[in-house]
């Protein structure tokens, strides 16, 4: 059986859903996943960018990431999004990125693949879970398979988050448990998408 292919599709502005990624690109890859980590095109105004120094920092810092593409959607088996939380929804330029999808979902070609989702805010309750549910919408839609990792782990019980990992981004950079818990959810989705596939074929 080929490896599956995953997909680990994020936006970040200072790097704290960057970190995040590239723990769930890890796992998935610890797992023998195929794996591609993009980031989507960044939409906000030069002005507003340089106005944060940590913003223009990241986006120099990332320059060498690929940018999604809706190739990385039709080629990938399991997906996983990350963004921070923005007023309790997921990031425009993420949300912009997935509205350029509606070809390959009147084709059917986001239907049936795994989807997960991860976040991070400012503060404890300043919509983690609206965040992840409000893209949990958009898989619906799709027909996506939704693989959440629920206290599946227990580093669950303790990044304490069972529809996605999440960070509190104002106590600090993503710490252990957060990385390890992003890594067990991309794990986790990829085994999933291999049982399915394996599924499949037999
Ligand atoms: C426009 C805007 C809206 C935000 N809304 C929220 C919010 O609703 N709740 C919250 O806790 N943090 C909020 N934040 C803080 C971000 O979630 C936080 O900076 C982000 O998780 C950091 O991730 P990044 O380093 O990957 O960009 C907001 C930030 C911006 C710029």
């Amino acid at each position: 059986m080929e490896p599956v292919n995953v997909a680990v599709i994020y936006y970040s502005a200072t790097g704290t859903v960057y970190a995040l990624a590239q723990a769930a690109a890890e796992g998935a890859e610890k797992a023998g996943a195929n794996v591609r980590l993009r980031k989507v095109a960044e939409l906000a105004p030069p002005e507003a960018i340089s106005a944060k120094p940590a913003w223009e920092q990241h986006l120099q810092d990332t320059a060498e990431v690929a940018e999604a593409s809706l190739d990385d959607l039709a080629w990938a088996d399991a997906v996983l999004f990350g963004t921070p939380t923005r007023f309790g929804n997921p990031a425009s330029a993420l949300r912009a990125f997935l509205e350029t999808t509606g070809a390959l979902w009147m084709r059917g070609q986001l239907a049936d693949k795994v989807y997960s989702a991860f976040t991070a805010s400012n503060t404890a309750h300043g919509g983690q879970e609206t965040t992840l549910l409000a893209l949990g919408n958009t898989f619906y839609h799709w027909g996506g398979i939704i693989v959440p990792p629920g206290y599946t782990d227990p580093v669950h019980l303790q990044s304490g988050n069972p529809y996605g990992t999440s960070h509190v981004a104002g106590s600090g950079p993503p710490n252990d448990v957060a990385l390890q818990a992003a890594r067990h959810q991309a794990r986790r989705a990829a085994d999933i998408a291999a049982a399915l596939k394996a599924g499949r074929a037999a």
